[in-house]
Parts: structure tokens; sequence; C-alpha cells
């Protein structure tokens, strides 16, 4: 027992946005410790970080349960365990069953990789958000760390930061800078939230 805030992060994918929160846990930038790192895919590049980083990894595959209440419940039990107080979900793909949303109400974030509320919504993750925000013509974009509720995208905004959009972009150009802003606000986002300073 630290006395820090207990954080989860829940991730599907590279884990970027975790090593960032993980580096500024370790560096006292994170008034909160990750204690579990939670993947619905087993070849998620994330939980090498986690493990890199000595901390327990679980796999939460819905369908290896009889049914999604089952799942649910077992995946509360082990925010339980690890005494979990905030879910920070990175680059996590799939929506929350409703139970855990109403339990963890304010202590859920999200990182998206565009300026909400555009770009936002089902469907819009990932290399779908830079195509449509290249298509729009706009001239910046940015990332978003808000909070959680029962729709996609759509709780309060906490933070956001801009980036240009530059001629010549490309999905990929554009992926690359908007990420470096998201490991920016990230863990500034989540200390400023366990630190009680959105009101
Ligand atoms: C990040 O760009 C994140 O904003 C995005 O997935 C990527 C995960 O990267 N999330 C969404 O699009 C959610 N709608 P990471 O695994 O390297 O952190």
């Amino acid at each position: 027992m630290t006395g820090k805030a207990g954080i989860a992060v829940f991730i599907s994918g590279s884990g970027s946005n975790l090593q960032a929160l993980i580096d500024a846990s370790r560096e006292g930038r994170l008034a909160g410790e990750i204690v579990l790192v939670i993947s619905n895919r087993a070849e998620a590049y994330g939980l090498v970080r986690a493990q890199k980083a000595d901390i327990d990894t679980f796999v939460y595959d819905v369908k290896k349960y009889p049914d999604k209440e089952a799942a649910c419940r077992d995946l509360m039990e082990l925010l339980e365990e690890y005494q979990v107080d905030y879910i920070a979900l990175a680059g996590y793909l799939k929506l929350l069953p409703d139970a855990l949303v109403t339990k963890y109400r304010g202590r859920i974030t999200n990182i998206h990789p565009a300026l909400l509320p555009r770009f936002g919504g089902k469907g819009m993750y990932g290399h779908h958000v830079h195509e449509a925000v290249l298509a729009s013509g706009e001239s910046e974009t940015g990332a978003t760390v808000h909070l959680v509720d029962e729709i996609y995208d759509n709780g309060r905004i906490l933070l956001q930061g801009k980036v240009p959009i530059i001629p010549g972009d490309t999905p990929d150009t554009l992926a690359a800078r908007v990420l470096e802003m998201e490991h920016k606000i990230y863990p500034e986002a989540l200390d400023n939230l366990i630190k009680g300073m959105y009101k």
C-alpha cells in the first residue's frame, strides 16, 4: 500500500499513452500509481510495456465468460482487489459496461486523437479520425482528455492540446504529431483530476 491513488489503465494496442502515464508516475508528475493494466487483446504491445515496468496485467476477453454480466462482475472484482480508484482508457477500443461506468463515474478518463466534440463517436478511432480531419480541410487538430460516460467520446472535456495541420500531411504524419501531444496532456489531465482540480 502506497497511499497513492490506484490507477488501472485499459489498452487495446501499442500502449504509448500507457508508457507516458508510467513515466509520469515514476517521475512524480502523476499523483497516482498504475496498479494494473487491462487489455482486451492478448497480443497488445502495451502488455509488454506493463510487464517491463513490473505492473500486473490482465487480458479481459468478454467471450471467455458465459455472458456479459459474468464478465463485468469478474472485472469489477478485479478492480476492487487491486484497490483501483481511477480508470484511464488509453487506446482502449471497447465500450465499458454501464455498471462499471456508474460505479466509477467521474473517475474514468479517455484520450481521443482529435479536438472533441468534432471527429468523435463510434468508429472514430486511430486513422479513421485523422483521415476525417484531413478530409475536412481544417488547419489544426489535436488531442482531448475527457471523462467517460455511457456514450463514445461524450463526457466532460478536461484538457485539450492543439497541433497544426501542415500541407502535405498524411494520416501517419498527423497521427505522430497528435500522439506527441497526447503524451503531454494525458498525464497532466489525470494528475489534475486526481488532485481534485476539476470542480
Ligand atoms: C491513441 O492515438 C489514442 O488517442 C487513440 O488510439 C491511440 C492509441 O495509441 N484512441 C482512440 O482513437 C479512441 N477513440 P497508444 O496505444 O499508443 O496509446
